[in-house]
């Protein structure tokens, strides 16, 4: 039977793995979650800022490893260890993700092409790919990829990040149709522009600018994002799968 509501206390014992969990959307996931009393595989890239995010979470029951997320080997190896520390996989959020300088098409970098189909795409490839055998062999789970905005538009000066962030909700249809009727439910978040690190090569000026975009007139918070993750997680979304919830400030009602 399906919850009626949102119900935070079935995380409680429930096994997550998050990527790029040392910053943003991750770390905000992951802090929401540790709350909420679930056990955490948590990876990035970032050693030093990994250790230090899992320092403020005050919990035991946290696993956190380095991994590039563009490696599958060390992707599958993450999830064999949470699996085999936690004894099973309930659920994951994929959001480690980069965003390199803006440059027009015509003068993009190959090299800033590569990284960023490989990072933001099959990064998440990788993890689903491992995820899903793990929460099979767990009895289901939920998955929830970190799209964006630009997986539904394109954004001028930046045709790496648009074709991938446009990859990932592909990719979360598909895995989401192959598994439906196996009690794995896959979905997608399209974040607007939100306030973490991410953007902290804007300057003042552009940041003004990127939160007019926004029908709200502001940039949005990690958290809120993370609100949205949740629910996609849990039995409150029991019917949802192969979806890409926009949380946006109205941006793509536009
Ligand atoms: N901030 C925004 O405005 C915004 C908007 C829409 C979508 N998103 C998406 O949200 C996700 C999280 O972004 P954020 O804003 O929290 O950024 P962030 O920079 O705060 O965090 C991203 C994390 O991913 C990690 N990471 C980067 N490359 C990695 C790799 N190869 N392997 C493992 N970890 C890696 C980084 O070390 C960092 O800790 C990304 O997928 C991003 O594209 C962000």
């Amino acid at each position: 039977m399906a919850s009626s509501l949102f119900d935070p206390r079935a995380f409680s014992g429930k096994v997550a793995f998050v990527s790029g969990a040392a910053s943003g959307i991750g770390a905000a996931t992951a802090r929401q979650l540790a709350d909420l009393g679930a056990k955490l595989v948590l990876v990035d890239r970032d050693r030093a800022r990994l250790d230090a995010f899992v320092e403020t979470l005050g919990s035991n029951n946290v696993l956190a490893l380095e991994v590039d997320v563009t490696a599958i080997a060390s992707v599958e190896e993450a999830i064999a260890r949470g699996v085999s520390h936690f004894g099973g996989l309930d659920l994951a959020v994929n959001s480690a993700g980069i965003d390199l300088p803006r440059c027009e098409t015509a003068r993009y970098p190959a090299g800033d092409w590569d990284r960023t189909i490989a990072v933001n795409l099959t990064g998440v490839f990788n993890a689903v790919r491992h995820q899903i055998p793990a929460m099979l062999a767990s009895g289901g789970g939920s998955i929830v990829n970190v799209a964006s905005i630009m997986g539904f538009r394109g954004f001028s000066g930046q045709p790496a990040y648009t074709a991938a962030k446009h990859g990932v909700i592909g990719l979360t249809k598909a895995a989401a149709l192959d598994h439906a009727t196996q009690g794995i439910r896959i979905n997608a978040v399209a974040p607007g522009f939100i306030d973490t690190p991410l953007l902290g090569h804007l300057s003042d000026e552009m940041r003004q600018a990127a939160a007019l975009l926004h029908p709200m007139a502001r940039v949005g918070e990690a958290d809120e994002i993370t609100n949205v993750i949740l629910f996609l997680l849990s039995d409150a979304a029991s019917f949802v799968t192969g979806a890409c919830f926009e949380a946006d400030g109205g941006y793509l009602a536009k």
